[in-house]
């Protein structure tokens, strides 16, 4: 079951849990629309070629949903008689925080075997240094903002690009570094209006005619893109400001090699889980290496971001 915000590599990982269960030939069924297909019965037979030619496939051929209904415990009592009477005695579920916290409270009621595979693009699940789709998401987004710049440097302008990361930074803080922006706004850091006036003030002296600022959905200055850009124009007139929301395209696109790879790891790895009788377990990869950790923690601990790409980015943009 795919479940929340598709991500890119989700596809792959539905492919890498349908072939293993193959392998050690166990029964396969995939799950529609989330918890809200599990509620309704929604469910498909699986099997090794059933899931041929979508590891290159964006997003998630079994669809994906927020369930209100799976909230309440009559949905999840639905739930649970319909994988009763489709004799399924077992879930991989991939998605992100709200997907595990369900499948907690599921596994707490009713006792039902659960591993989970972190699927979204925003890296925010503790356990993993890497969450499927998020690697992905960071080539997209570095691409765009190199084709930005480069109307940026044709017209002397500067660029707020907003990115995608409700709660965290992950996305604008790499691909703000990937791509060379002059300053990164995430919602770990308050770095404060007048310091970001002062910044591009500096570069500006040192010579840039074009800036880009990269600034994450969820971000401190409690301004959006848009009064920053007013702020902006306010205190410098003499920029010329304009404003890119990159949205839903950072999430569609063809999975990278990386989160291709790391997906058919966290599958196999999943179904393994199963079998031997655990659950509860997130996939994840730490240090590089495929390793399980209770969903309990994936879900309360913390993803950090890596402080020392803000220094980093200051340094860079000197
Ligand atoms: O959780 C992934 C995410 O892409 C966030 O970064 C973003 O804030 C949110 O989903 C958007 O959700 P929706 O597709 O429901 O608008």
């Amino acid at each position: 079951m795919t479940s929340g915000g598709d991500s890119p590599g989700m596809n792959a990982a539905i492919r890498s849990v349908v072939r293993t269960c193959a392998f050690y030939k166990i029964e396969c069924a995939g799950i529609y629309r989330g918890y809200q297909g599990m509620i309704e019965g929604d469910f498909i037979d699986l099997n090794a070629r059933s899931v041929k030619g979508i590891i290159n496939k964006g997003g998630t051929f079994l669809k994906s949903a927020r369930s209100k209904e799976f909230m309440t415990k009559e949905g999840r009592a639905k739930a649970y008689k319909a994988l009763t009477d489709a004799n399924i005695d077992a879930l991989v579920t991939i998605g992100g925080d709200g997907t595990f916290t369900g499948a907690l409270v599921f596994n707490k009621e009713y006792n039902f075997p659960i591993i989970g595979i972190p699927g979204t693009i925003d890296n925010d699940i503790a356990g993993t240094s890497h969450t499927l789709g998020y690697d992905t998401t960071l080539n997209t987004v570095v691409e765009v903002i190199d084709k930005i710049r480069d109307t940026a440097s044709s017209h002397n302008r500067l660029f707020f690009i907003e990115v995608m990361g409700r709660d965290v930074g992950h996305i604008a803080l790499n691909a703000g570094v990937g791509a060379g922006a002059e300053e990164i706004l995430i919602p770990e850091e308050d770095l404060g209006l007048e310091r970001l006036v002062d910044s591009l003030n500096r570069s500006k002296e040192s010579g840039k005619s074009s800036s880009i600022v990269v600034v994450a959905e969820g971000d401190k200055t409690g301004k959006n893109v848009f009064e920053l850009k007013d702020y902006v124009n306010e205190h410098m007139p003499e920029y010329d400001v304009r404003v890119s929301v990159l949205g839903h395209m950072q999430r569609g696109g063809s999975p990278s090699c990386f989160d291709r790879v790391l997906a058919s790891r966290m599958g196999v790895t999943a179904v393994e889980n199963l079998r031997d009788g655990k659950s509860n377990l997130m996939v994840g990869l730490i240090n590089d290496k495929i390793a399980v950790t209770p969903l309990q923690k994936a879900i309360k601990g913390q993803s950090k971001i890596n402080k020392e790409l803000i220094r980093v980015s200051d340094i860079m943009s000197v």
